[in-house]
């Protein structure tokens, strides 16, 4: 079976798969006023969730990153790693958390083939995680990547979105934390969303400033692999955790795209940016249909833009990031 490749050269061996919209989290980037249950959507089952993966696994796709929303908070979250786990051609299974839940649950998820968590962790100050992801239990997500390191995930990753006023002073917090801990950090700049576009003003801030601050440091940019993501990565003999910057604003960001996107309501997403969306479910209800699902995912490609005109200063159709898994 041929594999996905757009007009321009890329290859998509990487999806992101949103599997809820729910968080119960408030992050003031995301979802200030806290998750609003739209009333009518419907969010895949776990049938067509493995019909969306078999598809994908015929057309080259090697790991599958599991997104919400919170995507641990569904309650069949453990079959969906299984099926993941267990799709011929899939090699990876990862998942993006707020780390709610990995105190309980880290160690078996391990064992059911889930081997990547990448942790939304803003800031290591109490109040100041407090005040940005509207919830006070930083220590559940500080003991949820303990319990992770623990149970011997390949990688585990922790997030922050890079905020002005807030958090893009405290670099030496997290350095001070990689020090000890076998972590890496990423710093992703605020993006522009529908709906936060005064927060965005007020707080965006380019990942340059913290580049400039390591470079002085003495960290050193390691080279880029072919299959790596979107982070520039940094590495110092001193500490055991590296740090990445995900510049998304960067002139040349979208030049590697490398990952698809199928949101919880089932749409493919060619971009975070610049589309509303195709339907795939209408072909998501029988295995009969995964011929027409292929071609209609070889016939999408062909569309995807060359990048996403966010630093031409243009915000996209996208109203906030949980709705796709960011
Ligand atoms: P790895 O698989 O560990 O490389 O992780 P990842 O960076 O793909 O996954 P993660 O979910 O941790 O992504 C971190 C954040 O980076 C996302 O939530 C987005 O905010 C941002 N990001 C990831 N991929 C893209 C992308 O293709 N475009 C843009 N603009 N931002 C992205
Ligand atoms: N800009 C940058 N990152 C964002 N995320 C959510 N909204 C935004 C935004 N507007 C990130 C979260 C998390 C990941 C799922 O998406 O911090 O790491
Ligand atoms: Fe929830 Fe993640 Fe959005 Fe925060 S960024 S509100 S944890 S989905």
């Amino acid at each position: 079976m041929t594999e996905l490749q757009d007009r321009y050269g890329r290859e998509f061996h990487y999806l992101r798969l949103s599997i809820t919209d729910a968080c119960n989290f408030k992050c003031q980037y995301c979802l200030p006023d806290g998750y609003q249950r739209s009333g009518k959507s419907r969010f895949l089952s776990v049938d067509e969730i493995g019909r969306v993966i078999r598809a994908f696994a015929t057309v080259g796709t090697r790991k599958i990153r599991i997104t919400g929303g919170e995507p641990t908070l569904r309650k069949d979250f453990d079959q969906v790693i299984e099926l993941a786990a267990n799709t011929p051609g899939i090699d990876t299974v990862a998942t993006t958390t707020n780390g709610y839940r990995l105190p309980e649950n880290a160690h078996r998820w391990r064992q059911l083939g889930l081997s990547q968590i990448n942790v939304s962790l803003d800031s290591l100050d109490e109040k100041l995680f407090r005040q940005i992801t509207g919830d006070g239990r930083q220590q559940k997500v500080l003991d949820g990547i303990e319990a992770a390191l623990d149970a011997d995930y390949h990688k585990v990753k922790i997030n922050v979105v890079l905020l002005n006023e807030l958090n893009a002073h405290q670099l030496p917090n997290f350095l001070e934390y990689i020090r000890r801990r076998p972590v890496d950090i990423r710093f992703i700049e605020l993006m522009e969303t529908g709906l936060g576009q005064e927060y965005f003003q007020r707080h965006h801030v380019s990942g340059m400033v913290i580049k400039q601050q390591l470079l002085a440091q003495g960290w050193t940019e390691d080279p880029r692999g072919p299959v790596d993501g979107p982070a520039q990565n940094f590495s110092h003999p001193d500490y055991q955790g590296r740090i990445g910057l995900i510049m998304p604003y960067a002139k040349d960001f979208c030049a590697t795209c490398n990952r698809l996107r199928v949101s919880a309501i089932g749409k493919l997403h060619l971009c975070l940016f610049t589309e509303c969306g195709v339907e795939l479910r209408d072909l998501l209800g029988h295995d009969d249909h995964q011929a027409a699902l292929v071609a209609r995912l070889h016939q999408q490609l062909k569309q995807k833009t060359e990048t996403h005109q966010l630093h031409q200063g243009l915000t996209g159709v996208t109203q906030h990031l949980a709705s796709i898994g960011g």
